[in-house]
């Protein structure tokens, strides 16, 4: 070992680096726990043993005993003696109930395939990325699961009633424009409580609008299109568009608001839902959780604002409140708000012609 090494620093450099590995394990752990059922089992049983949980969920009691007593290692379930164990109610908000804002189980359920993580290793060469398409099947309900718990908490009850007159139109019946609609869950939140208005949904990955069209097949007042957001036409009739957790990810958000200006009524109003982000580093530290946003956006974010020629790339932390606030002025928009909601993760702007 070269003599120059500062050992203590070393010694904690390389236990930073395995901790990452026993996170991208205890991943796994927790994977097989949603897949299995397991913290659904464990929620409010108290103590419960490897026997007793293996007789619930129709698994091996001493494969559940390894998987208990890592997860108890890792701080996600109590034990005092190794042999009994309890999933807490905190524990049980984020990993058993998916109605909690704070439910992050499912996030776990997607594993990426190899490859896709070929397709990254290959887009850090040539420059070009994949669209959401490519990122895996299944990686559309993953963004479901990342995004949606916070949606279902917010969206109707607290974010809505902060737009000027916009719960109002979509009571008497509004056009509604979900630009970059995923699987449609934010039409359905909102098309449950505003029946009398109209949805249109556009998302350019073939699997979300195909999720989408199946949640929508018994509802007359949606239509969803397989399109990207320059593609939606200058109609001038939309009253409310929305752009939730999206415009980083899209090649050229600068025309999908160009777009969306015009599709807008000259009274109508956009909805931008973006991750908190700054320019200025420091501010960014402040994230606890930074290092994951970076990953998610080479694996996803940038991944798909970088899956064409000639784009903005600008990828999950991208697009801070200044840069928005330019763009959308640079698109028409004269208006520019930013609302304060209580969203550990994301701002809230409301945007108007
Ligand atoms: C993080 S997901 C958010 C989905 C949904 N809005 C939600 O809140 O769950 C980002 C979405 O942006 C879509 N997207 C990417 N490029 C786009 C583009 N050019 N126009 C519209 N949507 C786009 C992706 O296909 C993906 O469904």
């Amino acid at each position: 070992m070269s003599e120059n090494l500062d050992l203590e620093k070393l010694q904690k450099y390389a236990l930073n680096t395995w901790l990452f590995k026993q996170g991208e394990m205890v991943s796994l752990m927790i994977h097989l726990g949603y897949r299995l059922g397991l913290y659904r089992a464990m929620d409010g049983q108290g103590m419960i043993s490897a026997k007793e949980l293996s007789e619930v969920s129709g698994c091996h009691e001493r494969w559940i005993l390894e998987w208990l007593r890592c997860n108890a290692a890792a701080g996600l379930i109590k034990t005092s003696d190794g042999v009994s164990f309890e999933l807490e109610a905190e524990g049980a908000a984020v990993l058993s109930k998916a109605d909690e804002p704070t439910y992050a189980a499912a996030v776990f359920a997607n594993i990426k395939p190899i490859e896709v993580i070929d397709g990254i290793a290959e887009a850090f060469k040539t420059g070009i990325g994949l669209s959401y398409d490519g990122q895996g099947e299944g990686s559309e309900h993953a963004v479901e699961a990342m995004c949606g718990p916070m949606s279902k908490a917010l969206l109707v009850s607290q974010v809505l009633p902060l737009l000027d007159g916009v719960a109002n139109k979509m009571k008497k019946g509004a056009k509604v424009l979900d630009v970059g609609c995923g699987t449609g869950l934010a039409i359905e939140l909102l098309a449950e409580a505003f029946p009398e208005s109209f949805f249109v949904g556009y998302d350019p990955s073939s699997r979300a609008i195909e999720a989408a069209k199946q949640r929508f097949s018994e509802f007359e007042n949606v239509e969803l299109f397989n399109l990207g957001a320059e593609e939606i036409p200058d109609s001038g009739d939309v009253d409310f568009a929305m752009t939730l957790d999206c415009l980083h990810d899209m090649p050229r958000p600068d025309l999908a608001l160009k777009a969306i200006w015009g599709a807008l009524k000259k009274d109508g109003t956009l909805l931008v839902k973006e991750i908190k982000s700054s320019a200025v580093w420091d501010d960014n530290l402040r994230n606890p959780v930074l290092a994951l946003m970076y990953a998610t956006s080479i694996t996803t974010c940038l991944s798909s604002a970088m899956s064409d020629k000639d784009t903005l790339g600008l990828g999950t932390l991208g697009l801070n409140p200044d840069l928005l606030s330019e763009m959308t002025r640079e698109a028409g928009f004269t208006s520019f708000q930013q609302h304060k909601v209580d969203d550990p993760t994301n701002l809230y702007y409301e945007v108007r012609p």
